[in-house]
């Protein structure tokens, strides 16, 4: 399956966010809660706000997320940036989906890449990112890509399911 991986633009938010909420109902059965899963939808009004932060962060010059396309269609996404935990530091990957019936094609590989570039260019010497403990698919993928534990354990933040995480590193 051909796909082409691109910067994210406002037009792609709300695609963005289809993505996420249908890649969640899927990705974190069994780990969160059915009822919060079967209620996540796309809010209107979340979309708008990520607009208006996508928008700030363009205007200071900064590419928050790319987008992958198949047939030019969003099926998946990555959102990165500098790691907002000072303790931490370096550059942070917020969040990569890959629609369920896109997976296994290797676009979860081409967005991270794409990704660890950017970062790479913008200065970062190593990034992070938390994974549900539960989701062993994702965690395979980050150990294949090789991404390393570094021990580090925290619980999701509200208003989310309160899913225990562990943090993983990748020196660049
Ligand atoms: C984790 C995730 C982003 C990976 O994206 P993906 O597009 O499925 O990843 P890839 O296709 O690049 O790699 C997945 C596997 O497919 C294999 N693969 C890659 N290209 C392939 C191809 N052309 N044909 C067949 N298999 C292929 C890879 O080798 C890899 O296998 P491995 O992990 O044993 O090495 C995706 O599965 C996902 O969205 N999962 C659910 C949400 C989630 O958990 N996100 C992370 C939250 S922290």
């Amino acid at each position: 399956m051909t796909h082409e991986i691109r910067p994210g633009v406002p037009e792609d938010v709300e695609a963005r966010e289809c993505v996420r909420v249908t890649t969640w109902k899927v990705a974190y059965r069994g780990i969160m809660p059915d009822e919060y899963l079967d209620a996540l939808k796309v809010e209107p009004d979340a979309v708008a706000g990520m607009k208006e932060g996508l928008a700030n962060a363009l205007a200071e010059g900064r590419t928050p997320f790319l987008v992958g396309e198949i047939g030019g269609k969003v099926v998946g996404f990555i959102n990165f940036g500098r790691c907002r935990d000072e303790e931490i530091g370096g550059g942070h990957v917020f969040a990569l989906y890959v629609l369920p019936e896109k997976q296994s094609n290797g676009l979860g590989h081409a967005l991270m890449t794409a990704a660890v570039k950017q970062l790479r260019a913008d200065g970062h010497e190593k990034i992070g990112l938390w994974v549900a403990a539960g989701n062993a698919q994702a965690r395979h993928f980050y150990e294949r890509f090789g991404f390393i534990s570094s021990g580090r354990t925290q619980p999701l933040p509200p208003p989310f399911p309160p899913v225990e995480e562990v943090h993983y590193t990748l020196p660049l």
